[in-house]
């Protein structure tokens, strides 16, 4: 089943950050406008294929884990285009029965879902279309499926930097008065029984400032600028919660025994941060 607005809008004039992450992971759903703006940021920073597999792997191992865990529903905003295994596959594959609702703001993954987003019989897979800033409405209509009164597990993974401080005039994402990439999160959280888990990956420019910076610039073209953060940002978004071990990790080393290691990840200079933490 998929919930959405009609009849999806794709604007192939300017570079989106779902299509290409799909180009950086070797996909075919994006356009030459993405795929020029995805070389320019491979000439600053080439390995930024790998840093976007150990991400989605990331997801993967983290998935795996809270299925293992006995978690049986997930909500998961930001979601791009598919890209087998995605979430519902993973947990699935451990837990048949798990209700997974996707949600992303950009209409090329909504003409994805409804193509590759199947179910398992015993389960259910659905798809929002909205905004992270609409945390209300995603929520509200994402209980249709999930029973918010238990447990849950929320992920934003690869989300947050494309979510401004909100209450600043031309951050290239947030409108005057409008809530902040935290705000939103603690909203969403309130909203979660105890026992739910909150997963979030995202892009710092602590270890290679000036690489942050370059490649920061360039997305100010781009429908959705970047807002990299420092550990310090990143810890408050798991204000209330507790993290589960290893704690706040960089790519690749949250649990790489749930999971494949990325080819060429020996390699990489970390660039983000990723944690999983429970509501108590
Ligand atoms: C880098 S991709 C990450 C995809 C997936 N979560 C993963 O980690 O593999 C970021 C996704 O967030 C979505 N996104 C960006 N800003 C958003 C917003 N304000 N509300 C909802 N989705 C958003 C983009 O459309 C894109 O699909």
């Amino acid at each position: 089943m998929t919930e959405s607005a009609p009849s999806p809008y794709i604007d192939t004039t300017r570079p989106h950050p779902a299509r290409m992450y799909d180009w950086f992971l070797g996909g075919k759903d994006n356009y030459p406008v993405d795929e020029e703006m995805g070389r320019k940021v491979l000439a600053i920073e080439p390995n930024v294929p790998v840093l976007a597999r150990m991400n989605r792997e990331f997801m993967r191992r983290a998935t795996r884990w809270l299925a293992s865990q006995g978690v049986r529903q997930f909500l998961d905003i930001g979601t791009g285009i598919p890209t087998s295994p995605n979430l519902h596959q993973v947990a699935q594959g451990v837990a048949p029965d798990a209700r997974i609702v996707y949600c992303d703001n950009d209409p090329i993954v909504l003409a994805h879902a409804e193509a590759l987003l199947r179910s398992h019989p015993e389960g259910s897979v659905d798809y929002v279309q909205a905004d992270v800033r609409d945390s209300a409405a995603i929520v509200e209509r994402a209980s249709k499926s999930l029973d918010f009164s238990k447990p849950v597990a929320l992920s934003l993974i690869a989300l947050l930097h494309f979510v401004g401080d909100g209450n600043r005039v031309g951050d290239g994402n947030s409108a005057a008065g409008e809530a902040g990439a935290h705000e939103i999160v603690s909203g969403l959280v309130d909203l979660l029984a105890p026992g739910s888990y909150l997963v979030l990956s995202h892009v710092t420019a602590d270890f290679q400032p000036e690489k942050a910076e370059q490649v920061g610039s360039l997305y100010q073209s781009g429908t959705a600028s970047l807002h990299p953060r420092p550990r310090a940002e990143f810890v408050r978004f798991f204000d209330g919660l507790e993290f589960v071990e290893p704690g706040i990790v960089s790519e690749g080393e949250w649990h790489p025994e749930l999971g494949e290691a990325v080819p060429g990840e020996e390699n990489v200079v970390k660039a983000g941060y990723s944690a999983v933490a429970r509501k108590p």
